[in-house]
């Protein structure tokens, strides 16, 4: 993983631990717990956000709580949402694409490992569909944009390449070019970053082929890189063909200012309050937190090890294991201590 470390460590030691809705809080109590093990000298502050936010102070994400993910090291966040806010006018999601677009966090990391498949989604994560003008016509037309400046393409181009060249040297961008224009842009832009990393080899995919090849023979893959919505949806995908939503990690990363260190899951509300949740992609994406914002490879790599013990021995449900969230984190610390 040490080769993945993009962004410079942080000196503070405060992390800033959004624990969100329904399985949230369930998955970052176990975070919190393996943190004290594994780096006891960082400083853990809680802050509300997401639907428990609107509830407590009528937004998903109040000022006090953006000021406190500035001043921090990491973010490290547990999933948000909530099936009471699906109908609102002011959701829990507003809150989150809020605080990606506010730390400029563009680089979204989501890898996939699995036996002979090892490899790294690089999201897009602030512009196109996302961010684009929406609204409704007077005809009744509702509209949402997909956008791209040339700029937002060469940033993310450029750190798939740099991560490609990391690892093992291929990256393929992916996207819709035989239709969308900002497709085009993106294939153009791709192409001409490409010309300062001669040492990558770079190809392009179509969308629909690329989850085509996914599903059918994902270990061809090293680094794919793509735009906010081909990457949400191929990153599901890619998680699924590597042992499913309950292990996928990942980082937000910018160019050196606090990363947002979430699972790929949402806050699966048909199992919350349950004690079932698997808490392996949140501890994994403490994992990335330590490698990414502390560079601290040494404990990443024992809480990375710690937790495919604890897959190995305690699965849960999802996993087709019966250990509950408690017993998996038992498992965890008991591997660490
Ligand atoms: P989901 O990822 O929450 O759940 C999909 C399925 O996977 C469910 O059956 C769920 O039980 C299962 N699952 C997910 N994580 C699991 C875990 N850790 N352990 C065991 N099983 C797990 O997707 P959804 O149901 O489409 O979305 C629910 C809510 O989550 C929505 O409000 C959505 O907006 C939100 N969401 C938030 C984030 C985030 O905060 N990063 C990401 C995705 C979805
Ligand atoms: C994710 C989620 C979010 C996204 C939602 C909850 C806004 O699905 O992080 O993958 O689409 O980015
Ligand atoms: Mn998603």
């Amino acid at each position: 993983m040490s080769a993945l470390l993009v962004a410079s460590p942080q000196h503070s030691a405060r992390v800033v631990c959004l624990p969100g809705d329904c399985i949230g809080p369930e998955v970052m109590a176990v975070a919190q717990r393996v943190l004290r093990e594994v780096a006891p000298d960082l400083e853990l502050e809680e802050h509300v956000f997401g639907a428990a936010a609107i509830r407590a102070t009528g937004t998903s994400l109040p000022d006090e709580t953006l000021a406190a993910c500035r001043r921090a090291a990491a973010v490290l966040k547990a999933p948000i949402g909530d099936p009471e806010f699906d109908a609102a006018d002011v959701r829990p999601e507003q809150g989150m694409l809020q605080l990606r677009a506010e730390l400029d966090v563009y680089a979204n990391l989501r890898p996939a490992i699995r036996g002979d498949v090892d490899l790294l989604l690089v999201r897009e994560l602030v512009g196109g569909l996302y961010f684009g003008a929406r609204g409704v016509r007077e005809d009744g037309t509702v509209f949402d944009t997909c956008e791209y400046h040339p700029a937002q393409v060469e940033r993310i181009a450029r750190r798939g390449f740099q991560l490609a060249r990391e690892r093992g040297g291929r990256l393929t961008s992916v996207d819709k070019a035989n239709v969308l224009e900002t497709s085009r842009l993106w294939r153009r832009v791709v192409a001409e970053v490409g010309q300062e990393y001669p040492d990558v080899e770079v190809d392009d995919m179509l969308v629909d082929n690329a989850a085509m090849q996914l599903a059918s023979d994902p270990a061809q893959f090293d680094v794919i890189v793509t735009e906010n919505m081909f990457g949400d949806i191929l990153s599901d995908l890619a998680a699924a063909m590597t042992g499913g939503l309950g292990l996928a990690p990942s980082a937000s990363l910018g160019d050196g200012g606090p990363g947002i260190f979430e699972p790929v899951h949402g806050s699966a509300p048909d199992i919350a309050g349950q004690g079932i949740a698997n808490p392996a992609a949140m501890l994994r994406s403490t994992a990335l937190m330590l490698e990414y914002a502390f560079g601290r490879s040494d404990e990443a790599r024992a809480l990375e090890a710690a937790v495919d013990a604890a897959l190995e021995e305690r699965p849960t449900q999802d996993l087709g294991g019966d250990a509950t969230t408690t017993e998996f984190a038992d498992a965890v610390v008991g591997t660490l201590s």
